[in-house]
């Protein structure tokens, strides 16, 4: 018998509907730092005093509406949303503020950069997403609120103030992606009290785990792993292993790994929230453009493997690929193409049919334990990721173990 949904747990799955079909996010990290290109914590890292890191708040002229470009990449790399860095642990806000003078329409940018993102994220029809680091290690209170209550309060007074604002000042919001509640718990933070007032301003909005209350979904971070009991996840992945802009950086992700991540976030019903790092000046790595491109085309082809599949059977078994499932219809992403025949074992259900995605059907035999699909080309027609179609019969159920003899109880199952 399915559990009856509390009202509470029926509104968040209709705030959560979009997130839940959307998929692929990208995550944008930009502020002072980028201008130094070491890192997004290199204030922090290198133990750079405030006062003299406080002057890249002069030294920042980016160039106009860059965020136009950054969406026009997302929407052709098949991104449905874009979170954006209104104010990272640094402290500068990228956004008109009352709450403190160390924001960009005061100093060097001059302008709200916040604004123009939410600007052009709308325009390319993607929906927006607020991240806000908790953590400041500019703000005088930033610190100490921990073992003082008049600091405290006036920070979570700072805190709540700002939230408002961004909760109030651009339209529709999407996402409140907080982050690092360092030095605070929830209860300190007053997060209750925060996200009940970002709900009766936003009241679709969906909030992430990380004020330190559970909210709406989790944020596994540099992994991806789903979260128990159907709860909605999203993981946050670097390009390179920066999040700010670090041309230094070079090991990028390529097009190929970031297809066998949306592969794995689709098999465990998540997100997958891809940052960029842009240049001082918004321009964006041109390595993440290319990339993202490709990414774009394949899910052009492939896109309903992704999308609207997922795979509670979830497993990484073969070397040449793995499943994701939607309804019958198995999709077997190949991404190490064995040449003209596939060998896929363990499957528990009958087979109906097999062709490539988009594609030809293509012969299969099929015994209890092994399916092998034949007369396939020689070369994978897709090198990034060939997506074969696999019908079947009845709930799909593969079974693995480390004895290719089946065994009862077999514990490596
Ligand atoms: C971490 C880092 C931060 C980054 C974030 C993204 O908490 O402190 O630099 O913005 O993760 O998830």
């Amino acid at each position: 018998m399915e559990k009856q949904r509390t009202p509470e747990e029926t509104d968040r799955e209709r705030r959560l509907k979009w997130f839940r079909e959307a998929r692929f996010g990208m995550f944008i990290h930009w502020g002072l730092y980028s201008q130094l290109g070491r890192h997004e914590w290199v204030m922090n890292r290198e133990r750079i005093p405030i006062e003299e890191y406080e002057r890249l708040a002069d030294t920042w002229k980016p160039k106009p509406h860059p965020a136009r470009w950054w969406a026009r990449l997302a929407k052709l790399a098949g991104m449905r949303y874009m979170v954006m860095t209104t104010k990272h642990h640094e402290g500068f806000c990228l956004f008109n503020t009352q709450c403190t003078d160390y924001n960009a329409v005061k100093r060097g940018p001059g302008r709200d950069l916040v604004a123009e993102f939410v600007e052009a994220a709308r325009a390319e029809g993607l929906r927006v997403g607020f991240y806000y680091s908790l953590m400041d290690w500019h703000h005088p209170d930033g610190a100490r609120c921990k073992n003082d209550e008049a600091a405290r309060k006036r920070f979570v007074e700072f805190t709540h103030g700002i939230v408002r604002e961004l909760m109030t000042n651009y339209g529709k919001i999407d996402i409140m992606w907080y982050d690092v509640n360092w030095p605070l718990t929830a209860e300190e933070w007053e997060a209750e009290k925060m996200n009940r007032m970002v709900r009766e301003l936003q009241p679709d909005i969906i909030i992430n785990n990380r004020s330190g209350l559970p909210e709406d979904f989790g944020t596994p971070e540099q992994h991806i792993t789903p979260e128990k009991g159907g709860r909605m996840w999203e993981a946050c992945m670097t390009f390179n292993e920066s999040w700010g802009y670090t041309p230094i950086d070079t090991r990028y992700k390529d097009a190929w790994q970031i297809v066998s991540m949306l592969r794995q976030v689709a098999a465990g019903g998540g997100n997958l929230l891809l940052n960029i790092g842009p240049a001082p000046d918004g321009s964006v790595p041109e390595v993440c453009e290319e990339e993202l491109m490709k990414v774009g085309k394949w899910l052009q082809e492939y896109g309903p493997s992704v999308y609207d599949a997922t795979d509670p059977m979830h497993q990484d078994w073969l070397i040449t690929g793995a499943f994701t499932r939607k309804g019958q219809t198995l999709y077997f992403h190949c991404n190490r193409w064995p040449g003209s025949e596939l060998a896929i074992g363990g499957l528990q259900c009958r087979v109906l049919r097999t062709r490539l995605m988009n594609g030809p059907e293509v012969p299969f035999t099929q015994t209890e334990n092994r399916l092998v699909v034949r007369g396939l080309p020689e070369s994978a027609p897709n090198p990034l990721c060939t997506v074969i179609e696999v019908e079947v019969e009845g709930e799909p159920k593969q079974v693995l173990g480390a004895g290719y003899v089946l065994i009862e109880n077999d514990p490596w199952r």
